[in-house]
């Protein structure tokens, strides 16, 4: 458990520092993806109660609300409900934000029309079994029959990142069973920093990087049925190019993130 706190807190502590939060106060401004957009009109009727978890500065809650659905937002990172209640307050516009933390939802059960959980930031909660209490979370607050977009980082084996599966494999497989300590808590998991020019500011982030069938898994396990799974570009090929230009240099081997559609 140590590790799993130690890892939320540096995650919350890079996520609220000065150039993070200025980074996503420019990214509230860019709104949906395109690909958000084409699916949340498909699986989300105008007007629904949508939550919007991990909702940072508000980029996709911003969207939902211009869009006309009632939309609450949380996020574990109060600087990041500070900036989103800073940016919908200049906009004149009407979103409740909470801080919260996705594994402990503190709404009663069928509240929510839908919800999503967009850029990644579900592969953000360190350690498998906390993610799965994320999913539960979300389908016990989400009605019968409502929807959840999830967006998810694939593996990928290839260009620098076969140097990281070679020393995850090394770690899980002959350390760990021998007794040493490693930071990681699941296989696939990653710490980066960011490239920012001032080195001070390069603090630890973490990411998990997930296997399609090990999502897929969690996904049932939380009772949801998994209606579609599609990556960004097959969606948006224009968002797959706008990602893999924006992403830092740790990041640029990604290929485009998946979204799970998921029904209650
Ligand atoms: C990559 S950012 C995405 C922000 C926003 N959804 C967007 O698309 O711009 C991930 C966000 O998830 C939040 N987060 C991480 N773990 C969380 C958790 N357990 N519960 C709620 N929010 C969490 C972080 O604080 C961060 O704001």
């Amino acid at each position: 458990m140590k590790n799993i706190e130690q890892i939320k807190n540096e995650s919350i502590y890079e996520f609220s520092s000065k150039t993070t939060q200025e980074r996503y106060a420019k990214i509230a401004e860019e709104g949906f993806w395109e690909s958000e957009e084409i699916l949340i009109s498909k699986y989300f009727k105008p007007k629904s109660k949508m939550l919007d978890v991990g909702c940072g500065s508000g980029r996709a809650a911003i969207s939902l609300h211009q869009k006309g659905y009632k939309v609450i937002g949380v996020d574990i990172t109060p600087k990041m409900i500070d900036t989103a209640k800073a940016i919908a307050s200049s906009k004149n516009i009407d979103i409740d934000y909470v801080v919260g933390d996705a594994i402990n939802l503190k709404f009663s059960e069928n509240y929510f029309d839908g919800s999503i959980f967009a850029n990644n930031g579900w592969v953000q909660i360190p350690g498998k079994e906390n993610r799965q209490k994320a999913l539960s979370e979300i389908y016990r607050v989400i009605k019968p029959g409502g929807y959840f977009i999830l967006t998810a980082h694939l593996r990928y084996y290839s260009g620098i990142y076969l140097f990281f599966w070679i020393k995850n494999w090394v770690k899980f497989y002959i350390l760990k069973p021998l007794g040493f300590k490693i930071k990681e808590i699941d296989f696939g998991d990653l710490f980066f920093k960011r490239n920012y020019p001032d080195k001070k500011l390069n603090q630890n982030q973490f990411i998990h990087l997930t296997s399609r069938k090990e999502v897929e898994e969690q996904i049932k396990n939380a009772g949801f049925k998994l209606k579609l799974l599609k990556s960004m570009g097959e969606i948006s090929s224009e968002d797959a190019k706008l990602m893999r230009g924006s992403l830092s240099k740790n990041f640029n081997s990604f290929k485009s993130p998946i979204f799970y559609i998921c029904e209650k």
